[in-house]
Parts: structure tokens; sequence; C-alpha cells
């Protein structure tokens, strides 16, 4: 696991910069690739920076197959939808540019939201596994909408359905404060993506970031991933990497 520090000024270009040269790489290696985004605040300057970064040609646009890893249920032209933040920042600045983004959204009408964005997304995965993971981490050391004490954040997560499957790739989540309904990710995508990318910035980061990496325990037991969902990094196989700006670094 690597942490990368910027100044709080440069951050966005950086992490701009740094997942540029992974998308060219991992459409080089893998002819097409999945990247699932992460919402929230932070990406969208870094999005922004993306849509218009030189290392990226139209050729690798056109391979690469997006998702949100959550995403509020809410209609995706609400101000609080993830899928809009990237249409705004991302989707809309390149087809301005000719160049169509592939991004997989969710038909918020479906009777079963998690196995239909499930199917939607793993049909385009690469062996079952994402290819690009894009994660932020909340103040409170969430991540993608997998909150703390989260019965979705269970060794075994997976989470019953309508008809009494188990999924284990999407759940729905509701936000501990105001109750808002997501889908998201589980752990087990989490852990299995080959390459993660953490965006955090801001110093009110800077005290969760700190417990985050303060944990002197090789294999993190489920109640240490269950108190802070951030630590899944610990757990997870592919290449990880942070991104922090000076504040969130402390
Ligand atoms: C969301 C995100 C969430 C986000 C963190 C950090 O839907 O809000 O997926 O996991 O990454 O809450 O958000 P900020 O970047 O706004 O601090």
């Amino acid at each position: 696991m690597i942490r990368y520090i910027y100044s709080d000024q440069l951050f966005s270009a950086n992490v701009a910069s740094a997942l540029a040269e992974s998308f060219v790489r991992v459409v080089n290696e893998r002819g097409r690739a999945t990247v699932a985004l992460t919402g929230g605040s932070t990406p969208r300057p870094v999005y922004q920076m993306l849509a218009s970064h030189p290392l990226i040609t139209k050729s690798v646009w056109q391979k690469l197959i997006f998702f949100l890893g959550d995403e509020r249920l809410v209609s995706l032209d609400s101000p609080q939808s993830n899928y809009r933040m990237v249409k705004e920042s991302l989707i809309d600045p390149l087809r301005t540019k000719n160049i169509d983004l592939r991004c997989l959204t969710i038909d918020l009408s479906s009777t079963d939201l998690c196995r239909d964005y499930e199917v939607s997304v793993v049909s385009e995965l690469n062996q079952g596994i994402i290819d690009l993971l894009l994660l932020g981490m909340g103040e409170d050391g969430h991540v993608a909408s997998l909150f703390p004490e989260s019965s979705l954040l269970q060794e075994s997560s997976s989470q019953e359905v309508s008809s009494h499957e188990k999924r284990t790739f999407f759940g729905i989540a509701r936000h501990p404060s105001d109750g808002t309904k997501r889908i998201s990710l589980l752990t087990k995508p989490l852990i299995e993506a080959r390459e993660v990318h953490f965006l955090v910035a801001g110093a009110k980061k800077a005290e969760m970031v700190r417990r985050v990496f303060h944990t002197d325990s090789i294999v993190l037991r489920d109640s240490m991933v269950l108190d802070i969902p951030a630590r899944i990094a610990m757990n997870m196989r592919g290449v990880v990497q942070w991104h922090l700006d000076q504040s969130a670094a402390g």
C-alpha cells in the first residue's frame, strides 16, 4: 500500500495525472477495463481535470467502462446524485470533444436494484473483478456507502434480497444521519479489485486517516473494519494507493 501526499493546491492535478497514467496502462494491458467511480465532492475537480488530460486519447476513453461504486437513490438529475456529479464533471466535458464516455447507470425504477445493477456491471468485468476502483473516505471512515457498524460490512457480506438469493456485489445501505438510501459495492468486490485509488483531502479527514493507518495488525479482524470501514484497505488484494493532500495527511 502506497501513500502519496500532495500540497493542498496541487492535490487534484496530481491525482488526475496518476489516474490518467493508470487508465492508459490498464487499457494497454487488458484491451478494455472497468472503472468504479467514487462519489462525493473530492473527486469533482479531479474528474474535470481528467476530462482534459492530454495523456488520455479518444481511443483510451472508448475502451473504459465506468460505473458508480455507490449511488444515492435519488433521481439522476438530483444535486445529491453521484451520477449527476460525474456527468457534469467528466461525461459532458468529454462529449463536447466528441468523445463518448461509457457509464453504466442505475435504473431506479427496477424492482431489484442490486440484481439489475450487478448484472449490468458484472457482465463487463474482466474475470468478475474490477480493474480500477476509486474510493473516497468519509470523516467517519466510511468507504463507498459502507458506514461504520453497518451489517453490510460483515465478512461474508451479502444481502438478503426479495428472491432470497444472496447478493455479494451490491447492497442497499442507509446513511446513518440523513437516512438516505444508497446502493453500494459490498466488501468482496472492494477486496478483490486489481488496483485501488483512495482520494482523501481536507483537514477534517486527518484524524480518521491517522486512525486508519495506526493499526499494527497485519490482517485485520472484522471488528476493526466494522469500526473503521476504510481499514478494509489493509485486506485488499490489489495494488492500493492513497492520494492525500497535506491537510488530510496531518
Ligand atoms: C458518496 C461517496 C462517499 C464519499 C465520502 C467522501 O456517495 O458520498 O461515495 O463514499 O467518497 O463520503 O466524500 P467527500 O469527498 O465529499 O468528502
